[in-house]
């Protein structure tokens, strides 16, 4: 093996053009998912205080964003419902005319190409902002999996492409997995937020969401912080229950998370840079702290070295526009 003088690591990085050549890992814009929240009701477009450039939309709001999203060659977007009513059951994830079936059939409308990803849970919907179902104080799991599974039905009837339930009820995968086949969607991907941990990096998005546990909290069901071995056990879970795509959340304090269900499972992974990991960059690089172009660039590249396909991130617009130019 050679060794220094012979060897020089440097003569590798002396131009861009050089750097480009030997690069290792990419960020490309048919990587990444954009989240957006849709808020039941007529003529709305607010930001969200703690995720500055983040908005909620009212479904008849949304095709100007939609344009714009496809214009910069984002395949995907992923929608967080926001209904009028909250009550103790959720009843208006599953109403037919509910807020999510409607921005479905508007984004059709502007973007027919757009792949249209729903997130499958309750919580934005109960009016005690849990998961699934309360009984006794506590989630009940199976009585939750038919609510989902009946969810996950409208969206794909309203016209969705994929399934993102992310709930972390244990069986889920596998009853809306079988509900799509009986219902003729077995073409129906799935993305299963696998390894989702109980993260106090959500912040931002239950403000958003106004999804906060009215009582609580959600670490009955979301998974604990310290575990790697356990993540790996969710990920088998559910692609033995059918996942398609399977997903690590947050990103970035679980990069080794990303990296083992790498080297593990042969599908497709997704990681998700969460609210909270968006809010500390604009905090930061609106105070002038950081260089804001360069740290969302490194740091959705590291998620990719870390072993992510797929980067589901508010920050898809403006890192569109930047792999542009850079
Ligand atoms: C709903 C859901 C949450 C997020 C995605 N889906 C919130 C939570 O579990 O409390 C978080 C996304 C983010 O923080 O960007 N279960
Ligand atoms: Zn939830």
């Amino acid at each position: 093996m050679a060794v220094f003088p012979q060897l020089r690591l440097r003569r590798l990085r002396r131009s861009a053009p050089l750097r480009a050549l030997i690069r290792e890992n990419r960020v490309d814009v048919g990587d990444l998912i954009y989240p957006m929240f849709i808020a039941e009701g007529r003529g709305l477009k607010q930001e969200i205080t703690s995720m500055p450039g983040i908005f909620r939309y009212s479904p008849d709001q949304l095709s100007r964003e939609i344009e714009e999203v496809a214009s910069l060659k984002i395949p995907a977007v992923l929608l967080f419902g926001i209904p009028e009513d909250k009550d103790e059951t959720g009843s208006s994830a599953y109403r037919p005319e509910g807020v999510i079936p409607q921005a479905i059939r508007a984004i059709k409308k502007s973007a027919p190409e757009m792949l249209v990803i729903t997130d499958v849970c309750l919580c934005e919907y109960t009016s005690h902002g849990h998961c699934g179902i309360v009984v006794n104080g506590q989630v009940d799991n199976d009585r939750t999996l038919p609510l989902l599974a009946k969810m996950a039905i409208l969206h794909v009837a309203a016209g969705a492409d994929i399934v993102a339930p992310s709930d972390m009820m244990d069986g889920r995968v596998k009853a809306v997995r079988e509900v799509l086949d009986e219902k003729g969607f077995q073409h129906i991907p799935i993305l299963s937020y696998a390894a989702k941990y109980a993260s106090a990096y959500y912040g931002p998005f239950r403000e958003a969401a106004g999804s906060v546990p009215q009582f609580g909290d959600r670490r009955a069901y979301q998974m604990d912080p310290p575990n790697v071995r356990e993540a790996l056990r969710e990920v088998e879970q559910d692609i033995a229950e059918g996942a398609d795509i399977i997903m690590v959340k947050p990103a970035l304090a679980y990069l080794d998370v990303i990296r083992q269900v790498r080297d593990t499972f042969n599908y497709p992974l997704a990681a998700y840079n969460v609210s909270g990991e968006y809010a500390m960059v604009k905090a930061a690089a609106q105070r002038g702290w950081l260089d804001e172009q360069s740290v969302v660039l490194e740091t959705l590249t590291a998620i990719k070295r870390a072993g992510a396909d797929i980067i589901l991130t508010y920050h898809a617009k403006d890192a569109a526009r930047w792999l542009r130019i850079t």
